[in-house]
């Protein structure tokens, strides 16, 4: 034997060592080759090499099937490190990780709309990142703007796409003292989606409002997308005639859609639940 036919010889050898004989198998009569006793495929085959026939080991259909269960496993195991790694990075609490998703989202005739738009942001997060394109959530106090971006948040992080949660107000007060931190703004810019909870709860100085805009406008370069809640009024963010906020409200209507959202505030509702079900136990 030369020594290729040897190398051949040895790999036909190592993967009979690797998948060793069992008492079940056995010859089949009509090609005289080994069979699996479970799935009753062939262990070996025959192949030409060099002008000769040789009998070489190979897999079993059932044993590939083993092998593709163990890598799938394998592959699982390495996608929720991932997504564990996600969250832990995402800037959301335990509570909004756990608790704010599309399956406990109370449907009302308000949200139908803002639910729909929310579902379909996600079904087609590949175009919307290729696009650039955020959403606004505007709207009154309670109506569930938050909510909804933490259910964006967790149906993108639990398949595998890297979103920051934050607040205009936590991005300030991070900032205060440190001057401009770009690195921060750079270390947002690696979420594929940021979203950003409250514009214009933060204190309107100069200072603050050049920050937002250095947010945004980064993002906006970057050409990622990001999705802004706020309570002010889409009216007040069009119309608005302060250069100051201007600047920052026309990259937002750019390439943020804006979606509304209406009706009675769940806090309020909440709120009503909690004080009926204290009354009971206090009064009853
Ligand atoms: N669709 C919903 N299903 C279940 N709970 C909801 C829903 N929408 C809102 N909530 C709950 O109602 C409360 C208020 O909602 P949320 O904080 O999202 O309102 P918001 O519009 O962001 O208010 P704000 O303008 O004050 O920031 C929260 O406790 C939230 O968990
Ligand atoms: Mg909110
Ligand atoms: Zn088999």
């Amino acid at each position: 034997m030369d020594e290729i036919t040897n190398v051949f010889a040895g790999l036909s050898q190592s993967v009979a060592n690797a998948h060793p004989r069992n008492d079940s198998d056995y010859i089949n009569p009509n090609d005289e080759l080994l069979y699996c006793g479970v799935c009753h495929t062939p262990k070996q085959c025959r192949v030409p090499f060099r002008g000769n026939m040789y009998v070489q080991f190979c897999i079993c259909s059932c044993e590939a099937k083993r092998i593709e269960a163990e890598r799938e496993a394998l592959h699982q195991q390495q996608l929720n490190a991932e997504i564990c790694h996600l969250k832990s990075l995402s800037g959301m609490t335990r509570q909004q990780l756990s608790e704010c998703n599309f399956e406990k989202y109370g449907v009302t005739a308000d949200n139908e709309k803002p639910l729909k738009i929310c579902r379909k942001y996600v079904d087609n997060f590949g175009i919307m990142l290729e696009k650039n394109q955020g959403l606004l959530f505007w709207g009154d106090v309670g109506t569930g703007k938050t909510f909804s971006a933490e259910c964006i948040a967790n149906a993108l992080l639990d398949s595998g796409v890297p979103v920051v949660m934050t607040s205009f107000a936590k991005l300030l007060g991070r900032d205060k003292g440190f001057g401009v931190d770009e690195d921060f703004i750079a270390e947002l810019n690696r979420a594929k989606l940021l979203i950003i909870d409250d514009l214009g709860a933060e204190r309107n100085t100069d200072f603050a409002l050049e920050k937002v805009y250095n947010i945004i406008d980064s993002r906006y370069s970057a050409g990622l997308p990001m999705i802004l809640t706020t309570n002010l009024d889409l009216n007040e963010i069009q119309q608005c005639k302060d250069i100051r906020y201007q600047r920052v409200y026309e990259r937002i209507l750019e390439v943020c859609y804006p979606v509304k959202f209406e009706g009675k505030s769940h806090r309020k509702r909440e709120a009503k639940d909690r004080f009926a079900e204290m009354r009971e136990l206090f009064e009853a």
